[in-house]
Protein backbone atom coordinates (compact mmCIF):
# COMPACT_ATOMS: atom_id res chain seq x y z
CA UNK A 1 0.00 0.00 0.00
CA UNK A 2 2.23 2.64 0.75
CA UNK A 3 4.78 1.20 -1.65
CA UNK A 4 2.29 1.87 -4.59
CA UNK A 5 1.43 5.14 -3.00
CA UNK A 6 5.16 5.91 -3.35
CA UNK A 7 5.53 4.77 -6.76
CA UNK A 8 2.21 6.62 -7.69
CA UNK A 9 3.71 9.77 -5.89
CA UNK A 10 7.04 9.05 -8.07
CA UNK A 11 5.10 8.68 -11.46
CA UNK A 12 3.26 12.01 -10.84
CA UNK A 13 6.19 13.69 -9.62
CA UNK A 14 8.23 12.67 -13.11
CA UNK A 15 4.82 13.08 -15.49
CA UNK A 16 4.20 16.48 -13.79
CA UNK A 17 7.63 17.58 -14.50
CA UNK A 18 8.22 16.20 -18.01
CA UNK A 19 4.33 17.87 -18.71
CA UNK A 20 6.28 21.35 -17.23
CA UNK A 21 8.99 21.08 -19.45
CA UNK A 22 6.56 20.35 -22.57
CA UNK A 23 4.21 23.44 -21.56
CA UNK A 24 7.27 25.27 -20.98
CA UNK A 25 8.78 24.45 -24.41
CA UNK A 26 5.21 25.51 -26.01
CA UNK A 27 5.88 28.48 -24.45
CA UNK A 28 8.94 29.51 -25.81
CA UNK A 29 9.19 31.55 -28.90
CA UNK A 30 12.47 31.11 -30.39
CA UNK A 31 14.34 33.70 -33.05
CA UNK A 32 17.14 32.39 -34.63
CA UNK A 33 19.71 35.47 -35.63
CA UNK A 34 22.54 34.10 -37.99
CA UNK A 35 25.18 36.82 -37.95
CA UNK A 36 29.37 36.84 -39.18
CA UNK A 37 30.22 36.64 -36.27
CA UNK A 38 33.89 36.48 -37.27
CA UNK A 39 35.23 36.51 -40.39
CA UNK A 40 35.74 39.86 -42.48
CA UNK A 41 31.98 40.91 -41.43
CA UNK A 42 32.41 40.24 -38.40
CA UNK A 43 31.38 44.15 -37.10
CA UNK A 44 28.26 43.32 -38.76
CA UNK A 45 27.80 40.28 -36.44
CA UNK A 46 29.08 42.47 -33.37
CA UNK A 47 26.53 45.51 -34.10
CA UNK A 48 23.30 43.23 -34.95
CA UNK A 49 23.86 40.59 -31.92
CA UNK A 50 24.73 43.70 -29.95
CA UNK A 51 21.62 45.98 -30.85
CA UNK A 52 18.89 42.31 -30.42
CA UNK A 53 20.36 42.10 -26.97
CA UNK A 54 19.68 45.20 -26.38
CA UNK A 55 16.10 45.41 -27.25
CA UNK A 56 15.46 42.24 -25.39
CA UNK A 57 17.33 44.03 -22.44
CA UNK A 58 14.91 47.26 -22.64
CA UNK A 59 11.84 45.38 -23.06
CA UNK A 60 12.01 42.18 -21.77
CA UNK A 61 11.98 38.86 -23.25
CA UNK A 62 8.26 38.39 -23.08
CA UNK A 63 5.80 38.60 -25.75
CA UNK A 64 2.41 37.78 -26.17
CA UNK A 65 2.41 36.10 -22.52
CA UNK A 66 5.34 34.04 -23.92
CA UNK A 67 9.24 34.24 -23.20
CA UNK A 68 11.11 34.75 -26.24
CA UNK A 69 14.72 32.56 -26.68
CA UNK A 70 17.06 34.78 -29.38
CA UNK A 71 19.67 31.58 -30.62
CA UNK A 72 22.84 33.41 -31.99
CA UNK A 73 24.80 31.38 -35.00
CA UNK A 74 27.97 32.43 -36.62
CA UNK A 75 27.93 31.80 -40.26
CA UNK A 76 31.39 33.56 -40.68
CA UNK A 77 29.81 34.94 -43.60
CA UNK A 78 29.80 31.88 -46.27
CA UNK A 79 26.38 30.80 -47.68
CA UNK A 80 26.45 27.15 -47.31
CA UNK A 81 26.62 27.64 -43.52
CA UNK A 82 23.72 30.31 -43.30
CA UNK A 83 22.30 27.55 -45.31
CA UNK A 84 22.85 24.77 -43.36
CA UNK A 85 22.25 26.69 -40.07
CA UNK A 86 19.23 27.65 -41.31
CA UNK A 87 17.63 24.37 -41.59
CA UNK A 88 18.92 23.19 -38.03
CA UNK A 89 17.45 26.02 -37.00
CA UNK A 90 13.96 25.46 -38.49
CA UNK A 91 14.35 22.04 -37.93
CA UNK A 92 15.91 21.10 -34.58
CA UNK A 93 15.22 24.25 -32.89
CA UNK A 94 12.03 24.80 -34.29
CA UNK A 95 12.12 28.58 -34.68
CA UNK A 96 9.27 30.63 -35.24
CA UNK A 97 11.45 33.38 -36.85
CA UNK A 98 14.43 33.65 -39.15
CA UNK A 99 16.80 36.81 -38.82
CA UNK A 100 20.06 38.62 -39.81
CA UNK A 101 21.95 37.99 -42.85
CA UNK A 102 24.82 39.87 -43.09
CA UNK A 103 25.65 39.93 -47.06
CA UNK A 104 23.29 39.66 -49.86
CA UNK A 105 24.33 35.60 -50.97
CA UNK A 106 23.63 34.57 -47.90
CA UNK A 107 20.27 35.82 -47.37
CA UNK A 108 19.82 34.45 -51.21
CA UNK A 109 20.99 30.86 -50.31
CA UNK A 110 18.14 30.81 -47.14
CA UNK A 111 14.79 32.06 -49.69
CA UNK A 112 13.99 28.21 -51.06
CA UNK A 113 14.10 27.12 -47.26
CA UNK A 114 11.26 29.78 -45.88
CA UNK A 115 9.39 28.53 -48.41
CA UNK A 116 9.39 25.47 -47.82
CA UNK A 117 9.16 25.80 -44.57
CA UNK A 118 7.04 28.96 -44.22
CA UNK A 119 9.08 30.73 -41.90
CA UNK A 120 9.60 34.91 -41.92
CA UNK A 121 13.35 36.23 -42.56
CA UNK A 122 13.97 39.33 -41.36
CA UNK A 123 17.18 40.85 -43.61
CA UNK A 124 18.40 42.71 -41.21
CA UNK A 125 21.51 43.63 -43.30
CA UNK A 126 21.89 42.67 -46.45
CA UNK A 127 21.00 45.40 -49.24
CA UNK A 128 20.55 44.09 -52.86
CA UNK A 129 17.23 45.07 -54.32
CA UNK A 130 16.07 41.73 -55.82
CA UNK A 131 16.54 39.88 -52.45
CA UNK A 132 12.53 40.51 -51.38
CA UNK A 133 11.59 38.98 -54.57
CA UNK A 134 12.92 35.77 -53.81
CA UNK A 135 11.06 34.53 -51.08
CA UNK A 136 7.23 35.92 -49.91
CA UNK A 137 8.96 35.23 -46.72
CA UNK A 138 11.37 37.76 -46.62
CA UNK A 139 10.56 40.94 -44.86
CA UNK A 140 13.76 43.71 -44.67
CA UNK A 141 14.54 46.19 -41.88
CA UNK A 142 17.88 46.95 -43.66
CA UNK A 143 17.30 49.10 -47.03
CA UNK A 144 18.24 48.80 -50.56
CA UNK A 145 21.14 50.02 -52.36
CA UNK A 146 19.21 51.29 -55.00
CA UNK A 147 17.10 53.48 -52.29
CA UNK A 148 20.19 54.47 -50.62
CA UNK A 149 22.13 55.66 -54.06
CA UNK A 150 19.69 57.89 -56.40
CA UNK A 151 19.13 60.38 -53.95
CA UNK A 152 23.16 60.99 -53.98
CA UNK A 153 23.15 60.69 -57.60
CA UNK A 154 20.73 63.29 -57.81
CA UNK A 155 22.38 66.01 -55.61
CA UNK A 156 25.95 65.30 -57.28
CA UNK A 157 24.01 66.45 -60.49
CA UNK A 158 22.07 69.81 -59.04
CA UNK A 159 25.29 70.80 -57.01
CA UNK A 160 27.70 71.05 -60.10
CA UNK A 161 29.10 67.58 -60.61
CA UNK A 162 29.12 66.99 -64.35
CA UNK A 163 31.31 63.84 -64.65
CA UNK A 164 31.95 60.66 -62.51
CA UNK A 165 33.28 57.99 -62.50
CA UNK A 166 31.94 54.82 -59.97
CA UNK A 167 34.21 52.41 -57.78
CA UNK A 168 32.32 49.11 -56.61
CA UNK A 169 32.33 46.44 -54.73
CA UNK A 170 31.67 43.28 -57.53
CA UNK A 171 28.75 41.83 -56.62
CA UNK A 172 24.83 42.27 -56.10
CA UNK A 173 25.08 45.59 -53.70
CA UNK A 174 27.73 47.39 -55.60
CA UNK A 175 25.59 46.32 -58.99
CA UNK A 176 22.97 47.82 -57.83
CA UNK A 177 24.65 50.91 -56.54
CA UNK A 178 26.73 51.79 -59.77
CA UNK A 179 23.30 50.72 -61.98
CA UNK A 180 21.62 53.30 -59.82
CA UNK A 181 24.01 55.94 -59.76
CA UNK A 182 24.64 55.69 -63.39
CA UNK A 183 20.60 56.02 -64.14
CA UNK A 184 19.96 58.70 -62.10
CA UNK A 185 22.95 60.91 -62.78
CA UNK A 186 22.90 60.44 -66.36
CA UNK A 187 19.03 61.39 -66.01
CA UNK A 188 19.67 64.81 -64.08
CA UNK A 189 22.60 65.57 -67.28
CA UNK A 190 25.27 64.12 -65.90
CA UNK A 191 28.32 62.08 -67.79
CA UNK A 192 29.39 58.58 -65.96
CA UNK A 193 33.04 58.38 -67.63
CA UNK A 194 33.92 54.92 -66.59
CA UNK A 195 32.11 52.46 -63.66
CA UNK A 196 34.51 50.77 -61.86
CA UNK A 197 34.13 47.31 -59.64
CA UNK A 198 36.93 45.99 -56.85
CA UNK A 199 36.52 42.48 -55.50
CA UNK A 200 34.65 41.55 -52.70
CA UNK A 201 37.27 39.06 -51.01
CA UNK A 202 40.35 40.62 -50.08
CA UNK A 203 39.70 44.37 -51.75
CA UNK A 204 43.18 46.19 -52.89
CA UNK A 205 41.62 49.67 -54.33
CA UNK A 206 44.69 51.05 -55.61
CA UNK A 207 44.82 50.49 -59.05
CA UNK A 208 41.20 51.50 -59.32
CA UNK A 209 41.21 54.28 -57.82
CA UNK A 210 44.32 55.63 -59.91
CA UNK A 211 42.47 55.09 -62.75
CA UNK A 212 39.63 57.04 -61.22
CA UNK A 213 41.97 59.91 -60.68
CA UNK A 214 43.54 60.00 -64.20
CA UNK A 215 40.31 59.85 -65.73
CA UNK A 216 39.62 63.99 -63.90
CA UNK A 217 36.12 63.21 -63.32
CA UNK A 218 34.23 66.15 -61.05
CA UNK A 219 33.37 63.36 -58.69
CA UNK A 220 34.35 59.30 -57.81
CA UNK A 221 31.10 57.83 -56.38
CA UNK A 222 32.41 54.99 -53.82
CA UNK A 223 30.27 51.69 -52.41
CA UNK A 224 31.91 49.23 -50.24
CA UNK A 225 30.28 47.00 -47.71
CA UNK A 226 30.12 47.88 -44.21
CA UNK A 227 33.72 46.39 -43.06
CA UNK A 228 35.73 48.08 -46.25
CA UNK A 229 35.35 52.00 -45.84
CA UNK A 230 38.39 52.42 -43.11
CA UNK A 231 40.87 50.42 -46.03
CA UNK A 232 39.13 52.13 -48.92
CA UNK A 233 39.50 55.39 -47.85
CA UNK A 234 42.80 55.18 -46.39
CA UNK A 235 43.75 54.19 -49.88
CA UNK A 236 41.65 57.29 -51.34
CA UNK A 237 43.71 59.70 -49.14
CA UNK A 238 46.78 58.26 -49.63
CA UNK A 239 45.95 59.18 -53.62
CA UNK A 240 45.36 63.05 -52.39
CA UNK A 241 41.97 63.68 -54.77
CA UNK A 242 41.04 66.94 -53.33
CA UNK A 243 44.23 68.47 -54.67
CA UNK A 244 43.65 66.21 -58.45
CA UNK A 245 39.57 68.43 -57.78
CA UNK A 246 37.96 65.71 -57.44
CA UNK A 247 35.03 65.15 -54.78
CA UNK A 248 34.69 61.94 -53.08
CA UNK A 249 31.04 61.06 -52.51
CA UNK A 250 29.75 57.80 -51.27
CA UNK A 251 26.48 55.79 -49.35
CA UNK A 252 26.66 55.75 -46.28
CA UNK A 253 28.16 51.85 -45.98
CA UNK A 254 32.04 53.67 -46.44
CA UNK A 255 31.61 56.47 -43.48
CA UNK A 256 30.12 53.29 -41.55
CA UNK A 257 30.14 54.81 -37.91
CA UNK A 258 31.14 51.36 -36.47
CA UNK A 259 34.55 52.73 -38.39
CA UNK A 260 34.35 56.75 -39.06
CA UNK A 261 36.29 57.63 -36.07
CA UNK A 262 39.07 55.76 -36.85
CA UNK A 263 39.30 57.03 -40.74
CA UNK A 264 40.79 60.78 -39.81
CA UNK A 265 41.18 63.56 -41.10
CA UNK A 266 40.77 62.06 -45.12
CA UNK A 267 37.15 61.48 -44.58
CA UNK A 268 36.45 65.34 -43.31
CA UNK A 269 33.95 66.96 -46.10
CA UNK A 270 32.65 63.39 -47.20
CA UNK A 271 29.12 63.79 -48.93
CA UNK A 272 27.27 60.36 -48.97
CA UNK A 273 23.61 59.48 -48.57
CA UNK A 274 22.25 56.90 -46.38
CA UNK A 275 19.32 55.79 -43.73
CA UNK A 276 21.34 55.99 -40.86
CA UNK A 277 23.63 58.02 -38.54
CA UNK A 278 24.34 57.77 -35.19
CA UNK A 279 24.27 61.51 -34.97
CA UNK A 280 20.56 61.81 -36.28
CA UNK A 281 19.04 64.57 -33.95
CA UNK A 282 15.37 62.92 -32.57
CA UNK A 283 14.49 62.13 -28.68
CA UNK A 284 14.05 58.11 -30.53
CA UNK A 285 17.87 58.05 -31.51
CA UNK A 286 19.37 59.64 -28.53
CA UNK A 287 17.84 57.49 -26.20
CA UNK A 288 19.20 54.20 -28.22
CA UNK A 289 22.83 55.52 -28.80
CA UNK A 290 22.99 55.79 -25.04
CA UNK A 291 21.71 52.92 -24.00
CA UNK A 292 23.41 51.23 -26.95
CA UNK A 293 27.09 53.04 -25.66
CA UNK A 294 26.43 52.21 -22.19
CA UNK A 295 25.52 48.23 -22.81
CA UNK A 296 28.35 47.94 -25.05
CA UNK A 297 31.55 49.64 -23.61
CA UNK A 298 31.21 53.09 -25.61
CA UNK A 299 30.58 50.87 -29.05
CA UNK A 300 28.85 53.37 -31.37
CA UNK A 301 25.97 51.39 -32.90
CA UNK A 302 25.84 51.88 -36.97
CA UNK A 303 23.19 51.34 -39.43
CA UNK A 304 23.48 47.28 -38.98
CA UNK A 305 22.60 48.01 -35.48
CA UNK A 306 19.99 49.94 -36.29
CA UNK A 307 18.46 47.29 -38.75
CA UNK A 308 19.21 44.57 -35.94
CA UNK A 309 16.95 46.72 -33.63
CA UNK A 310 14.25 47.56 -35.59
CA UNK A 311 14.10 43.79 -37.01
CA UNK A 312 13.42 42.46 -33.71
CA UNK A 313 11.32 45.02 -32.72
CA UNK A 314 9.29 44.48 -35.98
CA UNK A 315 8.85 40.76 -35.20
CA UNK A 316 7.83 41.36 -31.36
CA UNK A 317 4.87 43.82 -32.74
CA UNK A 318 4.11 41.29 -35.75
CA UNK A 319 3.93 38.22 -32.83
CA UNK A 320 2.10 41.08 -30.64
CA UNK A 321 -0.57 41.78 -33.49
CA UNK A 322 -1.14 38.14 -34.35
CA UNK A 323 -1.63 36.63 -30.83
CA UNK A 324 1.54 34.10 -31.22
CA UNK A 325 3.94 32.77 -33.45
CA UNK A 326 2.94 29.53 -34.51
CA UNK A 327 1.66 30.79 -38.38
CA UNK A 328 4.56 32.39 -40.29
CA UNK A 329 2.22 33.16 -42.93
CA UNK A 330 -0.13 35.16 -40.58
CA UNK A 331 3.38 36.75 -39.08
CA UNK A 332 4.44 38.28 -42.28
CA UNK A 333 0.83 39.50 -43.32
CA UNK A 334 1.12 41.47 -39.45
CA UNK A 335 4.54 42.82 -40.79
CA UNK A 336 3.37 44.14 -43.72
CA UNK A 337 2.34 47.59 -43.47
CA UNK A 338 3.90 48.15 -40.10
CA UNK A 339 4.71 51.83 -38.97
CA UNK A 340 6.74 52.83 -36.39
CA UNK A 341 9.43 55.58 -35.09
CA UNK A 342 12.65 54.09 -34.96
CA UNK A 343 16.24 55.52 -34.41
CA UNK A 344 16.45 56.50 -37.85
CA UNK A 345 13.22 58.13 -38.27
CA UNK A 346 10.10 56.91 -39.31
CA UNK A 347 9.34 54.00 -40.90
CA UNK A 348 6.97 51.10 -42.25
CA UNK A 349 7.39 48.23 -44.13
CA UNK A 350 6.30 48.49 -47.98
CA UNK A 351 2.90 46.15 -48.01
CA UNK A 352 3.59 45.41 -51.51
CA UNK A 353 7.73 44.12 -51.76
CA UNK A 354 8.08 44.13 -47.89
CA UNK A 355 11.13 46.71 -48.03
CA UNK A 356 11.34 49.41 -45.50
CA UNK A 357 9.91 52.79 -46.01
CA UNK A 358 12.60 55.21 -44.51
CA UNK A 359 14.04 58.61 -44.94
CA UNK A 360 17.20 59.06 -46.90
CA UNK A 361 19.66 61.80 -45.67
CA UNK A 362 22.24 63.45 -47.62
CA UNK A 363 25.45 64.13 -44.95
CA UNK A 364 28.73 65.73 -44.64
CA UNK A 365 31.33 64.37 -42.29
CA UNK A 366 32.27 66.69 -39.67
CA UNK A 367 34.45 66.85 -36.78
CA UNK A 368 32.87 67.76 -33.04
CA UNK A 369 34.04 67.21 -29.97
CA UNK A 370 37.11 65.63 -31.36
CA UNK A 371 34.60 63.25 -33.23
CA UNK A 372 33.97 62.29 -36.65
CA UNK A 373 30.20 62.29 -37.47
CA UNK A 374 27.95 61.96 -40.74
CA UNK A 375 26.09 65.03 -39.78
CA UNK A 376 22.75 65.15 -41.48
CA UNK A 377 22.55 68.33 -44.10
CA UNK A 378 18.92 67.01 -46.34
CA UNK A 379 16.44 64.53 -46.17
CA UNK A 380 14.51 62.98 -48.91
CA UNK A 381 11.33 61.66 -46.60
CA UNK A 382 9.51 58.46 -47.28
CA UNK A 383 11.62 57.12 -49.59
CA UNK A 384 10.82 53.50 -51.46
CA UNK A 385 13.33 51.34 -53.25
CA UNK A 386 13.22 52.87 -56.89
CA UNK A 387 13.62 49.42 -58.63
CA UNK A 388 10.52 47.95 -57.17
CA UNK A 389 8.98 51.19 -57.93
CA UNK A 390 9.36 51.71 -61.35
CA UNK A 391 7.89 47.21 -62.14
C1 LIG B 1 25.13 43.22 -48.80
O1 LIG B 1 25.90 42.24 -48.98
O2 LIG B 1 23.97 43.20 -49.25
C2 LIG B 1 25.63 44.42 -48.08
C3 LIG B 1 26.51 44.27 -47.03
C4 LIG B 1 26.98 45.41 -46.38
C5 LIG B 1 26.55 46.66 -46.77
C6 LIG B 1 25.64 46.80 -47.81
C7 LIG B 1 25.18 45.68 -48.48
O3 LIG B 1 27.01 47.75 -46.13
Amino acid sequence: MQRRTILKGLLATFFGSWAMRAARAEDTIKIGLILPMTGPSASTGRQISAAAKLYLAEHGAKVAGKSVELIIKDDTGVADITKRIAQELVVNEKVAVLAGFGLTPLALATASLTVQAKVPAVIMAAATSIIVDKSPFFVRTSSTLPQNTFPMAEWAAKHGIKTAVTLVTEYGPGFDAENTFVEFFVKAGGKVLDSLRAPLANPEFSAYLQKAKDLKPDALFLFVPSGQGAALMKQVGEREFDKAGIKIIATGDVTDDDQLNGMGDVALGLITSHYYSVAHESPENKAFVAAFEKANNGMRPNFMAVGGYDGIDLIFKAIEKVGDAADGTKLVEAMKGMAWISPRGPVSIDPQTRDIIQNVYIRKVEKKDGQLWNVELETIPGVKDPVHQSH
